[in-house]
């Protein structure tokens, strides 16, 4: 009986049959208020990825409850619609520990959060019966996707109106580093 490989070589080229692709990635971005930079961050990611099969769940939360149930920002809404993204609806929401289990990675915009969801992630894993596997609930640095490893968004609630304009280039950059380091290297697996 000849092999698979011999089989195939007397039926001419091999044709890759995608058998079982990937399972779709599912991210939370989350920074303190959830009104200002993660939601900018979901809203840039979303555009980026629109209708591309390899995305699961997308959202975002704010390690504080501070603004539940408010929309973002006004000027993150403004620097949206400037950057062509006028479809972005979204009320803010605390993080909780089902998120550690629901996503696969969770994006911080600073080390504080960064910190916050580590301890959270912590406390869920502690406090649940059901095991969170490394491979769920991926507490990051957002910013360690944009080529300078530890780069912050800084918060601009406070700040001057041009920090949304800076975080929301960062938003770009940091997205597209995250579509080329980890959305494109999930490959299909093929017989
Ligand atoms: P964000 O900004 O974390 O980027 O949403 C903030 C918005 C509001 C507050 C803090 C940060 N606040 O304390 O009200």
């Amino acid at each position: 009986m000849p092999s698979q490989g011999e089989a195939a070589a007397a039926n001419g080229p091999a044709t890759e049959i995608p058998t079982a692709s990937a399972p779709p990635i599912s991210v939370l971005f989350v920074c303190l208020g959830n009104i200002c930079r993660s939601p900018m961050a979901e809203a840039v990611f979303r555009s980026l990825t629109a209708s591309d099969p390899r995305l699961g769940e997308i959202d975002s939360a704010g390690t504080g409850a501070y603004h539940e149930g408010d929309g973002p920002d006004p000027r993150t809404m403004r620097t949206l619609e400037d950057n062509g993204i006028v479809d972005y609806d979204h009320a803010a929401r605390k993080v909780q520990a089902s998120d550690f289990s629901t996503f696969d990675y969770i994006l911080a915009m600073d080390r504080d959060n960064m910190h916050d969801l580590r301890r959270s992630r912590g406390r869920a894993v502690k406090k649940n019966t059901w095991a969170v596997g490394e491979e769920k609930g991926k507490v990051m640095l957002f910013g360690d996707f944009g080529g300078k490893k530890g780069e912050q968004v800084v918060d601009p609630y406070y700040g001057a109106s041009n920090g949304f304009g800076i975080a929301h280039e960062q938003m770009v950059r940091f997205s597209q580093g995250f579509i080329s380091q980890v959305i494109e290297k999930q490959e299909n697996h093929t017989v």
